[in-house]
């Protein structure tokens, strides 16, 4: 038994089998499954059965696993429902996403539905970070009986696809990321004026991905082009992720428990979809791979960000300190 690859589209997305990735994988495996993300850039094991260490050790294999910070502070709330642990007390590799509270509640505070309706926007993981997150890899703990899928669109395909003219345009260009971005775009309780004011980190629009093809490196979280007036910018923005999302090169995964999708920020946007979030439960945990290099900011950039995040925020909403 080898590494199956079943494509979900040509050239994009693939179902993978035939590989136990919770056991050490064989050298012939680990190099056939770095070869397919390459190829595919968007992994998806099935009935995985991995538990929090089989799913850091199976990370590892796609580079440096980034240490999290708690979330605690700014999302109150960080349990996973099917092991009752919190993401920090699996260990400091993962971040929760979904609709529960600490106590395994769903979520109904409409501020808190509000940030976490930002991930329904197209994007790419840590883009708002210095050093980008090449890889996620995402388990599902607890998934809704309809809806909440995971689309993801084709960043090199997109670029091929752009006219030569566009192109020229746009290669040279940059985006400002910011996550504050994408959460005031997305109803939630910051303004325009605040998400401006708080950190960003600024990217290529279109790069050379490791694969040797170029890439479009887009995201919700872009909120200004530099050189650009912001309101152009954003448009520019907008016109791109349109293209890039278009039906011919998207996919659409769906969930079941212990399922594990592993993609390439490099080379995809992705959002969650909807679900019925008053009604059920979604709960995913994530690690998230640096592209194999060694940490250079040292080794919890989410840390360091988040910690003084918090703090600017309170200032620029004239909180008391
Ligand atoms: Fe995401």
């Amino acid at each position: 038994m080898g590494v199956e690859i079943v494509p979900i589209r040509p050239g994009f997305g693939a179902e993978i089998s035939g590989v136990e990735i919770g056991r050490p994988l064989s050298e012939e495996d680990r190099v056939a499954i770095l070869r397919a993300i390459d190829d595919y850039a968007v992994l998806v094991f099935r009935n995985t059965g991995l538990d929090d260490v089989g799913h850091v050790e199976f990370s590892r294999i796609f580079g440096h696993v980034e240490k999290m910070p708690s979330f605690k502070k700014l999302f109150r709330s960080e349990r996973t429902a099917r092991d009752g642990k919190t993401a920090r007390e699996a260990g400091p590799f993962f971040v929760t996403f979904g609709n529960l509270t600490d106590d395994g509640r769903i979520v109904d505070d409409p501020e808190r539905r509000k940030l976490l309706a930002g991930d329904r926007m197209w994007h790419t993981d840590s883009s708002f970070m210095v050093e980008r997150a090449a890889y996620s890899a995402l388990l599902a703990y607890v998934v809704p009986p309809v809806g909440g899928h995971t689309d993801f669109a084709d960043m090199r395909a997109a670029w091929d696809r752009l006219p030569a003219g566009v192109q020229a345009r746009i290669e040279g260009l940059e985006g400002d990321h910011c996550v504050w971005w994408s959460r005031h775009v997305s109803g939630a309780d910051i303004s325009e004026a605040q998400a401006m004011g708080m950190p960003a980190a600024r990217h290529p629009l279109v790069h050379r991905h490791r694969s040797g093809r170029t890439a479009l490196f887009l995201a919700s979280h872009i909120r200004a082009i530099p050189g650009m007036p912001p309101e152009e910018g954003r448009e520019l923005v907008a016109e791109l992720i349109e293209q890039a999302t278009r039906p011919e090169s998207t996919i659409s995964v769906n969930w079941n428990v212990g399922d594990l999708v592993v993609w390439d920020n490099l080379a995809t946007m992705h959002r969650a979809t909807p679900f019925d979030d008053l009604k059920h439960r979604r709960e995913m945990r994530r690690t998230t791979m640096r592209d194999g290099a060694p940490p250079v900011t040292g080794d919890d950039p989410y840390g360091a960000m988040y910690s003084g995040a918090v703090e600017k925020l309170s200032q620029l909403r004239g909180e008391p300190a």
